[in-house]
């Protein structure tokens, strides 16, 4: 039996990096999933990987920033499976350059796609948790909300309100028997890695050496392992937490 049997998961950002690794992590520990993505091609190999390992998922292709679409992720999870037992939001995007080239343009993109989609589909499924008596909503948020990081300002700044959001709002929901929590990843090693360090071993190299890390960058899997934690209800005493999993970053200094 896996430690999501049966349970009904919502997972936006599912087409990449962690998203998809909590995605197909939960289709393996049981949970049946509504899989969120703008990329239809990744959806679609994503949804086959997992039926063809025995899990159940469905993929509901929907650009974030488009708030008037977000309710229909909702619809579909009800449509296909009844209810829904986790929302698990992973989508999120990385302006990285110095702060007086950052403009209006980076700041609505960060701001639609790192905060306002997080509460739109928080607003959308609470009350269906509510009515279920039971739910656990889990965010991906980032150091950069506590650890201060040259070139991603407006990031930082979103990914710190969330933090903030999610602790106040879990603790309007506590008694609803509904949990909200953050995890923190530090640098993993995905599609939003900057260029510059995917593409040069001494720049991985000298990150590693600068944040004192255990000795690699994270992997999306780290941050499935926290995830499937989370949404689980291993974590049933657990809300309004930030679990930061860096590699050491936070003390690193
Ligand atoms: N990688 C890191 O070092 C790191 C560190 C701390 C926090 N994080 C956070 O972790 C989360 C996942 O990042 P990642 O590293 O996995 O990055 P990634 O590999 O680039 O994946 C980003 C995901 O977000 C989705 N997305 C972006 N804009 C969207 C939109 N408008 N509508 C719908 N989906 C959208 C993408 O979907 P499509 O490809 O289908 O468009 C993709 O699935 C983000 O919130 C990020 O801020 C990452």
């Amino acid at each position: 039996m896996g430690r999501l049997e049966d349970k009904i998961a919502i997972v936006t950002g599912a087409t990449s990096g962690i998203g998809e690794a909590v995605a197909t992590m939960y289709a393996k520990e049981g949970a049946k999933l509504v899989a969120v993505g703008r990329n239809e091609t990744k959806g679609a190999e994503l949804v086959n990987r997992i039926a063809d390992n025995g899990g159940k998922s469905v993929f509901v292709k929907c650009d974030l920033r488009n708030i008037d679409d977000i309710p229909g992720i909702k619809d579909e999870a009800i449509k296909q499976f009844g209810r829904i037992d986790i929302l698990f939001n992973s989508a999120g995007v990385l302006v990285h350059k110095p702060f007086l080239e950052q403009n209006m343009e980076d700041l609505n993109l960060i701001f639609e796609t790192n905060f306002r989609a997080y509460v739109m589909t928080m607003q959308t499924v609470i009350p269906v948790m509510v009515e279920q008596g039971k739910g656990t909503i889990v965010n991906v948020a980032s150091i950069s909300s506590v650890w201060p990081e040259l070139n991603s300002y407006f990031y930082g700044a979103m990914k710190a309100g969330i933090t903030n959001l999610s602790r106040n709002v879990a603790k309007e929901f506590s008694r609803k028997g509904i949990r909200i929590n953050c995890i923190l990843p530090g640098p993993i090693n995905t599609n939003m890695t900057p260029d510059f360090i995917k593409n040069s071993r001494e720049a991985q190299q000298a990150l590693i050496d600068e944040v004192g890390m255990l000795g690699r960058l994270g992997e999306p899997e780290d941050i499935a392992y926290a995830a499937v934690y989370l949404g689980s209800d291993e974590s049933s005493f657990v809300t309004g937490i930030d679990l930061i999993v860096d590699g050491g970053v936070c003390i690193s200094n």
